[in-house]
């Protein structure tokens, strides 16, 4: 029997020059328990665990892996459990959300921006980051037009600490404006959400590059027996052409399997 893998079906991340799977890795479970909101609880997984896992996710042929600074310990982590590996990744972080003793604060300045993402590099234990988000608060609008962050992104990028930025938004406005200077949207997509797909059609038609969040609407999807709920969830999604690659945050190695499964099948089209 051959495991299914995402090697064949590697894309590129719209205009970014970067290639990547069809599903990435999600690792706030890596990093934070508190104020999280998913179903069930669940415990950090320890260093060996963790390791077990992306070695897992890079012989099934995911390429992707995606962290953010409010994600707890995921950032530190990952720099000691990636190290000698960094060419095998396309790492993506984000910018402007801050979690400390429970509790988010943002902060979207242009001194913010760049002191976050020097620490992301050191934390990383890189001298680049393929994709720098803006983690926004749910005020799109407000953030990509009244604050430095985009522009300093812009600067980063031309200095080569990152290879592209964009935006990972809760609005369709904020999206498509976001889209507009920048090179990627992270939106929400799945059963029970679709309002972000005008973003997702934009950047199809203009081709830049859309990463999927919450696509299995963060453990939440529930259907009539008999559905796999999974296999659903990326029908849906890989039914959208702008969408590149689904970010899945799991912590267990047979979902991680069953998941590449499903949209191994699902990109075949049986
Ligand atoms: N604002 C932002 O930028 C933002 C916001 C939210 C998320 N994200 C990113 O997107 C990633 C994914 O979002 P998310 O974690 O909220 O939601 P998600 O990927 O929709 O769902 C993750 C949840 O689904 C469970 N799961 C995964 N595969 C499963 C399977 N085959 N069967 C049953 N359950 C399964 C996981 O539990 P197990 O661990 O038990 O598998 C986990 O609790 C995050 O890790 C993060 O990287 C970004």
């Amino acid at each position: 029997m051959t495991i299914a893998s995402l090697h064949d079906f590697h894309r590129p991340l719209g205009s970014t020059g970067l290639t990547v799977s069809p599903l990435g890795l999600g690792t706030v479970k890596l990093g934070r328990d508190q104020g999280v909101k998913y179903p069930n609880g669940f415990q950090i997984p320890g260093d060996d665990e963790a390791r077990m896992l992306l070695r897992q996710a890079r012989e099934l042929g995911i390429n992707l892996i995606d962290t953010a600074p409010a994600y707890g310990r995921s950032e530190e982590r990952l720099g000691p459990l990636l190290r000698d590996q960094r060419q095998d990744w396309v790492i993506v972080s984000k910018v402007g959300e801050e979690f400390a003793d429970g509790l988010s604060h943002h902060d979207f300045s242009a001194a913010h921006t760049r002191m976050s993402v020097e620490r992301s590099l050191q934390r990383l234990e890189t001298d680049f980051i393929d994709l720098v988000l803006v983690h926004s608060d749910g005020n799109d609008m407000a953030i990509l037009e009244h604050t430095e962050v985009y522009t300093t992104l812009a600067a980063l990028k031309a200095e080569g600490k990152i290879r592209g930025f964009g935006f990972s938004g809760k609005t369709v406005e904020g999206g498509l404006k976001a889209l507009e200077q920048g090179d990627c949207a992270m939106v929400t997509y799945n059963l029970n959400e679709q309002n972000e797909k005008a973003v997702i059609d934009y950047a199809a038609a203009h081709d830049k590059a859309i990463l999927v969040k919450k696509a299995l609407a963060s453990g939440h999807v529930c259907l009539s027996p008999g559905v796999d709920p999974v296999r659903a969830s990326f029908e849906l999604l890989f039914a959208q052409p702008g969408v590149a690659s689904a970010i899945v945050g799991t912590i267990n190695p047979l979902h991680l399997a069953h998941n590449v499964a499903t949209v191994a099948q699902v990109l075949r089209g049986h």
